[in-house]
């Protein structure tokens, strides 16, 4: 890969976004500008696949395996083809104490799903994650980047719902 790859892959927004984020970064840290320029990726593409990742380190001039670092050690990251719609569902203790676990096995009832896995019509991906900062509002999970708080069963339902 080379740096010309990723504009390939890119919209030329996109494209500009990471340069913006590499002019905050010295020329030799350029490094410190992988996780935004993964996110962008990410965005646009819908997932990391591994051409993705090499070309976001050609990039930045980095390795390939640091880029495989930082995206599979990150569960904002995926690897994989996901659904239109991620539902990052928080079980570490707080909302395991509320009942994340009572809407885990919603989504195992009513949908189908387990954490890790898609619905068959590709409308919604289910993923487990640790804490997400939001233990005051537990139960709570994230879909796409926007928070959902304080969750029962029926909540849940009303959320999913809406999510075409
Ligand atoms: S434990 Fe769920 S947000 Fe902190």
């Amino acid at each position: 890969m080379s740096k010309a790859d990723l504009p390939q892959l890119l919209s030329s927004k996109a494209i500009e976004q990471i340069n913006d984020w590499l002019k905050k970064y010295p020329d030799n840290r350029r490094r410190a500008a992988v996780i935004p320029a993964l996110t962008i990726a990410q965005d646009e593409l819908g997932y990391l696949a591994r051409e993705t990742m090499d070309a976001v380190a050609a990039y930045l001039e980095i390795p390939n395996i640091a880029a495989y670092e930082v995206a599979t050690f990150y569960s904002m990251f995926s690897l994989e083809p996901r659904g239109r719609h991620v539902v990052s569902l928080c079980t570490n203790v707080s909302c395991m104490l509320a009942g994340s676990e009572e809407l885990k096995q919603w989504f195992k009832d009513e949908l189908g799903i387990a954490p890790g896995e898609t619905t068959q019509d590709g409308r919604i991906t289910l993923k487990e994650v640790e804490c997400l900062a939001a233990c005051g509002g537990a139960p709570m999970l994230e879909v796409g980047k926007q928070y959902h708080e304080n969750l029962n069963v029926e909540k849940l339902f009303h959320l999913i719902k809406e999510l075409t």
